[in-house]
């Protein structure tokens, strides 16, 4: 087995996912702002720190996917980041994309950018100790969209961003989500998401990447957040398998869910029950960003000093969805926060 096919399996081992802590600085400047905190580089890293010297990151987290920014600070004591995260028996990742722009031809669409120059970046990143990479394109689901040229050239752009991070010995994060925003049904979704996924192992395939390399970070099968028909954990659970199955190559080892916009709990659970029924052969674990940290960022922000309460709210989130890979979740644990 090549490095990249043992770190791939590595970050989502059972038991295992990753934070997505990779929000841009205007991202994490919103994000602080809605609780009230500057947002500082000094402030940035205090919060993300953290997190990482959080005691959960040792039995829960398999990777942190960083940004810039925070992948080049160093820690109070005078670590570097990925080697505060590897201290914690965690692997670092990078976000590498540069953001997703408006598409030429379908100006209401995104295109996500960041193919000049990735070669040389990538480097960079592996020096700093990055082994793992992602890229997001996103996709709106509408009565005209996702339009065929967004679905087209986003897959090729992600293909194109795979092949540039295994030649430099990472493992490429293949995200394209699919956003929940609109009053669609979940067979929507489910539709949208197996053409997208399609067209992204078409565009893959043609790139030569090899698949056991690559971690997938999907969107799960969902009802648009402002559907009249909500859906229960075990229809979202047996659509999302459903149309992993149908559309993903075995060949790919994990599969870890982004958060999109659920609630924390949501997140969690609709994961335990896809681990519940899981009938394929992948991996089935998380890359959450505000499903990891949200109520850790509330708390922080009432005294941006405090650490212990912080790390016990993460501590406490990286467990249940650590739990949730194993379908060992219930309710009656998130009642249960512990040092
Ligand atoms: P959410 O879990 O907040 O959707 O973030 C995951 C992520 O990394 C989006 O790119």
């Amino acid at each position: 087995m090549s490095e990249i096919e043992k770190i791939a399996k590595q970050i989502v081992a059972k038991g295992r996912g990753i934070l997505a802590a990779d929000e841009s600085t205007g991202t994490m400047t919103k994000r602080l702002s809605s609780v009230n905190v500057k947002s500082t580089a000094e402030n940035r890293l205090k919060f993300r720190e953290i997190l990482f010297s959080s005691e959960g990151m040792k039995n829960y987290i398999g990777g942190v996917i960083l940004y810039d920014e925070t992948i080049k600070q160093k820690t109070f004591s005078g670590k570097t980041i990925p080697e505060l995260i590897e201290s914690f028996g965690s692997i670092p990742g990078i976000k590498v994309d540069t953001g997703a722009k408006k598409l030429a031809g379908s100006p209401e669409e995104k295109i996500t950018e960041g193919l000049d120059d990735l070669r040389e970046r990538l480097v960079e990143y592996y020096k700093l100790g990055a082994r793992f990479t992602k890229w997001r394109a996103v996709y709106n689901i509408s009565d005209k969209f996702p339009s065929e040229l967004s679905i087209k050239s986003n897959a090729h752009a992600l293909a194109r961003y795979a092949a540039l991070a295994q030649e430099a010995k990472m493992v490429p994060i293949v995200e394209p989500e699919v956003l929940m925003d609109g009053d669609h049904d979940i067979n929507k979704c489910y539709k949208v998401t197996s053409k997208v996924l399609q067209e992204c192992y078409k565009e893959l395939f043609l790139h030569k990447v090899n698949l056991k390399g690559t971690i997938l970070k999907p969107n799960m099968i969902l009802p648009g957040s402002n559907s009249q028909k909500k859906s229960s954990s075990v229809e979202i659970a047996k659509n999302t398998l459903k149309c992993l199955k149908e559309n993903v190559p075995s060949e790919v080892p994990g599969i870890a869910f982004l958060s999109g916009g659920q609630t924390e709990v949501e997140a969690t659970q609709n994961l335990n029950e896809i681990n519940k029924i899981n009938n394929t052969n992948f991996l089935m674990s998380f890359s959450y960003g505000r499903a990891l940290q949200q109520t850790a960022l509330k708390n922080w922000a009432k005294n941006i000093k405090d650490t212990n309460d912080t790390q016990k709210i993460f501590n406490h989130r990286s467990k249940m969805n650590g739990l949730s890979t194993m379908a060992k979740w219930n309710i009656n644990l998130e009642n249960q926060i512990s040092a």
